[in-house]
């Protein structure tokens, strides 16, 4: 299996659902807070509508970080274009809309922020949200450096490398399994994404020896970081980018 590698070089602190805890998670308004902060790179997650669009969104349903409720799975777009995906953060962000996937590029573009698109599937939506994302992530970062695309699914991963062979894949799980490394391999993943608690320095060695880059979330506390890079880790999602940044 090809293994794309990034056009990009890994900074050390993604900013965790575009601007981590000091602005609403997978907002524009949050990518904003997030190049204010000095970051070069977010992460968000992307989910798809009942018409098959893809929207920055992490839950399934709407009641947590919107106005809205029920599942974002079973919306259509006109009614997701109307949602406020500010005001449960705070009143000072009332009147933030939820964006879509293209969105989200064009203002990532335009702050120069390099990002980590994670495919978020409803369940049962696994496969089609993987090929949506990776096609919809060619063409809106055509003639640019692709973002790495990571997912929990690997379902979502296997569908994103067969409609894009060239994408750069991370694979992510909340603790790796024993396999890992077959597994990263299968995908043809640029990267491994964990829990900074699942680490263990037998993988750190691993995935060093092998040249794959690891990733982990979430790690707000400057301390945690510094000693999580000594150990080998090279990049963190923060929701704290105002102290990690
Ligand atoms: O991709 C890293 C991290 O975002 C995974 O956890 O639940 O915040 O999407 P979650
Ligand atoms: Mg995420």
């Amino acid at each position: 299996m090809i293994r794309p590698l990034l056009g990009w070089s890994l900074p050390r602190v993604f900013a965790h659902r575009c601007g981590g805890a000091l602005a609403p998670e997978n907002t524009l308004a949050g990518l904003r807070f997030a190049a204010q902060t000095g970051c070069r790179a977010v992460e968000f997650d992307v989910m798809l509508s009942a018409d098959g669009s893809p929207w920055l969104i992490h839950d399934e349903t709407l009641e947590r970080t919107t106005d809205g409720c029920g599942r974002v799975c079973e919306m259509r777009d006109v009614d997701l274009a109307r949602l406020d995906a500010g005001a449960r953060q705070s009143g000072a962000f009332a009147g933030t809309p939820l964006p879509t996937l293209k969105a989200a590029a064009a203002l990532c573009h335009e702050l120069g922020l390099m990002a980590n698109v994670e495919i978020k599937p409803a369940n049962g939506f696994e496969a089609i949200t993987g090929e949506v994302v990776a096609q919809q992530v060619l063409e809106l970062w055509r003639d640019r450096p692709l973002p790495l695309v990571s997912s929990f699914s690997e379902t979502s991963l296997l569908a994103a490398r067969r409609m894009a062979p060239g994408l750069p894949l991370g694979a992510l799980w909340e603790r790796p399994p024993a396999d890992w490394r077959q597994r990263v391999d299968a995908l043809g993943a640029f990267s491994l994404h964990c829990a900074a608690r699942a680490l263990s320095d037998g993988l750190l060695d691993e995935a060093r020896a092998a040249g794959i880059p690891v990733l982990c979330y979430t790690v707000n506390d400057p301390l945690d970081a510094e000693t999580l890079f000594l150990r080998g880790v090279t990049a963190v999602f923060s929701d704290r980018i105002d102290l990690l940044s």
